[in-house]
């Protein structure tokens, strides 16, 4: 807000949950500027409800919920927060598949339920995280951060994603594999692809079958990459072992969910980014690209840069 105000009239919405659909549609018809975050649909409908609306700039790095290609057609950039928030998001994700692979959500309930006996040399015995093999599903900047996580632990890495990446290869040790062979090949597997039509669904059934019977399972991106249903079944069949998910489809997940009551399912509620520190540095970068579009500049981190061209 202290940034903005200088340039601009700023209205906020004020309660500390997302804006109501209709309330949002409203607040545009005059707005130049829009600051938002992931849970607002910037589509057609609220496009055409704001005819004066010139920059969108998103409190977030996935633009999922923005259709960027009828915002790059009406002129209008759109803003998001890559790089500040790629180490929080990857301790995240690391910290999630520790917590899966050891089972710390069945041994808190144990205590927390009064169900703490004598050491038991059996009990709760999870899956090791060094020496195993991680595969990470896209090598963008958050996998990347993973992967470097992973080589303090001595895993071996694979990755897949559309294209290969020689330079991480070379600067990160991780090998390449086809979607399907870093599936079976993997004793854990993180997944960090952004969400566009070809991840919706990703992990579904086959993918969930392909992997081990030990395998961990991590979503740190974006719910719908992975078929909730299939999991629910993966989970309780034991084609995988357990599941830490910062994300889920749908999102919030009702704690009345099957996938909620599964022990080796662990889930927060969308956390990858929380640190005061990391939604400090996002909060001023969404604000510095709205500044900039506002002044006529170009945004720094704009996620249709084709706007421009
Ligand atoms: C959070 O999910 C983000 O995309 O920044
Ligand atoms: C466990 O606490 C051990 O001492 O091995």
């Amino acid at each position: 807000m202290e940034r903005l105000r200088p340039v601009s009239d700023v209205w906020m919405w004020p309660e500390n949950r997302a804006i109501p659909r209709g309330e949002l549609l409203d607040r545009v018809r005059d707005a130049q500027g829009l600051y938002c975050m992931l849970t607002d649909g910037i589509d057609a409908e609220l496009l055409a409800a704001a005819p004066r609306l010139a920059a969108v700039s998103q409190m977030a790095v996935g633009v999922d919920n923005v259709d960027l290609s009828a915002c790059t057609e009406r002129g209008i950039p759109v803003g998001h927060t890559p790089d500040v928030l790629t180490e929080t998001t990857a301790d995240t994700a690391f910290g999630l598949l520790i917590a899966a692979a050891r089972r710390f959500r069945e041994g808190m309930e144990d205590v927390l339920e009064g169900r703490w006996g004598e050491w038991d040399p059996a009990a709760l015995l999870g899956r090791d995280l060094h020496g195993s093999t991680l595969g990470i599903v896209g090598l963008g900047r958050i996998g990347r951060a993973v992967a470097r996580r992973a080589a303090g632990f001595r895993m071996r890495v694979l990755y897949n994603k559309r294209s290969r990446d020689h330079p991480a290869e070379e600067r990160l040790g991780v090998e390449f594999r086809s979607f399907g062979a870093l599936l079976a090949e993997s004793d854990h597997v993180v997944v960090l692809t952004s969400l566009n039509s070809g991840t919706h669904g990703l992990i579904d059934r086959a993918a969930l079958a392909m992997m081990k019977p030990t395998a961990t399972l991590v979503n740190a991106s974006r719910g719908q990459v992975v078929d909730t249903d299939a999991l629910v079944e993966a989970l309780s069949c034991g084609w995988i072992a357990a599941a830490g998910l910062d994300v889920t489809d749908p999102e919030p997940m009702p704690s009345s969910h099957r996938l909620v009551s599964l022990p080796n399912c662990l889930v927060v509620p969308h956390i990858g980014s929380a640190t005061v520190r990391t939604r400090t540095l996002m909060a001023e970068r969404a604000a510095e690209n709205l500044v900039a579009a506002l002044r006529g500049k170009q945004m720094p981190y704009c996620a249709n840069p084709e706007v421009y061209g």
